[in-house]
């Protein structure tokens, strides 16, 4: 148990152990986006929001409640792991006289230059996000006679008609449509990073690797930008 506790110590006090945690924590995140995104595309089925609703239903009760939880719990750790970890190795490398973000990309691009201030908004945006749909604070998304249907005589909370009020209010879009973009502007140098950090990133691999990592963060833009968009010009309804 000692030497447990003091190799992890040892591993997130050096600058290679939290790049790797940076690394794999960025992968969970990035990961848990394509499967959000995902589930969000039920938004666009015509059928009044079933489907997305059965599906919110089953998030929240899977596992008799416990799932949402877990989830929850391993989503919150990598966020941190991967937000202390990056400001530590950014204090690091300034100290040293170097920058992080240049030092695991050959080329300095816009999205590698912003990654703090990308990140930082994302931040802000979880929080935003979290308050608004999940706490669901300063609306009435929680009243259960505005929110709840009944599909074969089973009570559903309607995150469906929650979302559509929720874009309908055009700052709320506004800002979600910045963030998403800051967002996959961070995806766009991150997941290449993971890549450079975990060693596959070789002279034979880099070409593939910095295309799948656009081509990720450009379906990741275009499909949760889709969802407020297609809200305020009424073609999710
Ligand atoms: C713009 C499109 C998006 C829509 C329509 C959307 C919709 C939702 C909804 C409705 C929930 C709550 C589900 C419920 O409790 O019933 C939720 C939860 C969540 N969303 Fe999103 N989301 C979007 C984008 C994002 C993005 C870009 C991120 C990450 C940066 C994100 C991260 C999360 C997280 C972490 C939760 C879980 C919060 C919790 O229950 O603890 N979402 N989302």
């Amino acid at each position: 148990m000692n030497k447990t506790l003091s190799f992890l110590t040892g591993f997130w006090g050096s600058s290679i152990g939290k790049k790797i945690v940076v690394a794999v924590t960025g992968a969970v995140l990035a990961l848990f986006l394509a499967g959000h995104l995902s589930g969000n595309m039920l938004l666009f089925i015509p059928d009044e929001g079933h489907a997305f609703n059965e599906y919110a239903y089953f998030l929240h009760h899977m596992l008799h409640g416990a799932g949402v939880w877990v989830a929850r719990i391993v989503l919150l750790t990598c966020f941190t792991l991967h937000l202390i970890g990056t400001i530590q190795l950014t204090r690091m490398n300034r100290s040293a006289g170097q920058k992080y973000q240049k030092e695991t990309s050959q080329r300095s691009s816009l999205s590698s230059k912003i990654m703090i201030w990308s990140g930082l908004t994302i931040l802000a945006f979880v929080v935003y996000h979290i308050l608004h749909f999940t706490v669901r604070a300063g609306n009435e998304y929680n009243n259960p006679d505005l929110y709840t249907v009944i599909y074969d005589g089973k009570e559903y909370h309607n995150a469906y008609k929650m979302v559509i009020d929720g874009f309908n209010w055009a700052p709320a879009t506004i800002f979600y449509v910045i963030a998403v973009t800051l967002l996959c502007s961070h995806l766009h140098h991150g997941v290449a990073s993971i890549f450079q950090t975990l060693g596959l990133r070789t002279n034979k691999t880099e070409s593939l690797i910095n295309l799948g990592s656009k081509v990720y963060s450009l379906v990741i833009w275009i499909g949760f930008i889709s969802i407020p968009i297609s809200v305020i010009t009424g073609i999710i309804k």
